[in-house]
């Protein structure tokens, strides 16, 4: 099993590409299974969920190619991937690959959508919370499908003659549930209004893609969207938005080295609240023509108080990077974490590090210290497993992260993109 060997003190500085964001790409791929006519997505990441999701749509009948090759003879950045989904082959999820990533669960839309009826196990993923799929599927039965759970799966089924239009109000936010909708939604019969809708811009991404598919979507970006349901969508070329959970991630990397790093292929619209946070805490943050320029040279890091929020409020996804962060602040930080009732697991790792972190109920309390020192780490989750890396880099002496692929699901080449800017960082292979 691969392990991160990091071993701390220098600080970052050049330049560090960012790729396309995995939280679009996985429904835009989903989306793929709406159409029988080819859909072309640019600036795919290479990373491990990606490669999990070709499977998946592979068992329900989605042909692929990978830059005009077959996927396994790809490894360059920014891939071009085209999917073509002529007959839906099958309309069951097996639990063998939906346990593996919760995200494919999201197939249940399109499913019902183009063929009437899906069958989906319940997910699995991120060991983060209980994460439940009520949400999905009371809206999918504001839609007019009939559900029924049965031994770990979903039964889902669409009245004859299709989904029908209809309102639904999200009682909380949620991403995957509002994608979900809205492809369902494009070929329902009649108007569909989804109210508190989640406004991440990966909702926005998604609803531009559908809407080259020749779906009519306004209010993507607002809380109220609105569906006229189509009977086919047609194919489209679409290019992935740059993904704002590395950058804010490479961000507060620099913020905790220090140097001076520009983020390439990235924009601020996308992260305002997290980089808003990070100036406060001492990094100067500038857009230029390339990307975003982040320099921390000399200043010590403040301490800043945050509380996560569905967008556009501080993401859920950079909450663990920022703790790290905090770990070497001049005060006390507190950190509030309101989207995932169990998203703390790094606590216990960064301690080993020598944090000084408390626990109390969703608010962690962040003393900062003068110094940290490497130390073996677990990698719990996605987000978790670079906090490590973050805190790694600003350790004295060697920090190995043990359990990496976690970190490979969503971080395409990492060890390369900070060995670039002067870190010292290697993969190590058992
Ligand atoms: C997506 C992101 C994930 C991010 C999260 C919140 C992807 C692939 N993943 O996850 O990186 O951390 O948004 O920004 O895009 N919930 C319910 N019932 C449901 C659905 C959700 O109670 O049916 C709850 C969840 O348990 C959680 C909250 O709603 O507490 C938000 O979850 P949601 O926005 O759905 O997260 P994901 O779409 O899974």
């Amino acid at each position: 099993m691969d392990r991160i060997r990091i071993t701390g003190g220098n600080q970052l500085n050049g330049t560090i590409p960012i790729s396309g964001a995995k939280n679009a790409a996985l429904p835009l791929m989903i989306a793929s299974l709406l159409t029988s006519d080819t859909l072309t997505l640019e600036n795919v990441p290479h990373l491990a969920d990606v490669e999990l999701l070709l499977r998946i749509l592979g068992n329900h009948g989605v042909d692929f190619t990978v830059n005009g090759r077959r996927e396994n003879q790809s490894g360059s950045y920014a891939r071009t991937i085209h999917f073509t989904c002529r007959t839906i082959a099958d309309t069951t999820a097996p639990y063998a690959l939906v346990s593996k990533m919760r995200a494919s669960f999201w197939v249940i839309g399109p499913l019902l959508a183009r063929e009437g009826r899906a069958r989906v196990s319940l997910p699995g993923g991120c060991a983060i919370g209980t994460r439940p799929v009520d949400l999905f599927l009371e809206g999918l039965q504001a839609l007019g499908a009939e559900i029924e759970i049965d031994g770990g799966y979903v039964n889902a089924t669409a009245p004859k003659g299709g989904l029908t239009g209809g309102r639904y109000t999200f009682p909380k936010v949620s991403v995957g549930a509002t994608h979900v909708l809205l492809m369902a939604a494009t070929l329902a019969n009649g108007t569909t209004v989804i109210e508190n809708a989640a406004r991440e811009p990966e909702v926005v991404d998604l609803a531009r893609c559908l809407t080259s598919m020749g779906a009519k979507i306004e209010g993507a970006g607002t809380s109220t969207i609105t569906i006229e349901g189509v009977p086919s969508l047609s194919g489209a070329r679409h290019r992935v938005l740059p993904d704002r959970i590395e950058t804010g991630t490479y961000a507060m990397a620099v913020a905790m080295a220090g140097g001076d790093v520009t983020l390439e292929g990235t924009n601020a619209t996308l992260l305002d609240s997290a980089l808003g946070t990070l100036r406060q805490a001492g990094a100067h943050i500038t857009e230029t023509e390339s990307g975003l320029r982040i320099v921390r040279n000399g200043n010590g890091i403040q301490p800043v108080d945050i509380t996560t929020e569905p967008f556009p409020g501080f993401p859920t996804d950079l909450q663990a990077q920022f703790m790290a962060l905090m770990t070497r602040s001049s005060g006390v930080s507190n950190i509030t974490e309101t989207i995932f009732e169990n998203r703390f697991m790094h606590v216990q790792e960064l301690a080993r590090l020598g944090a000084k972190i408390s626990l109390s109920g969703q608010t962690a309390r962040v003393e900062g210290v003068a110094r940290l020192k490497g130390a073996p780490v677990m990698a719990t989750d996605l987000r978790a497993s670079v906090s490590l890396v973050i805190a790694g880099l600003a350790a004295e002496g060697e920090t190995m992260v043990n359990r990496v692929y976690h970190l490979d699901r969503g971080f395409e080449r990492l060890e390369e993109k900070l060995t670039r800017c002067g870190a010292v960082v290697e993969r190590v292979s058992d």
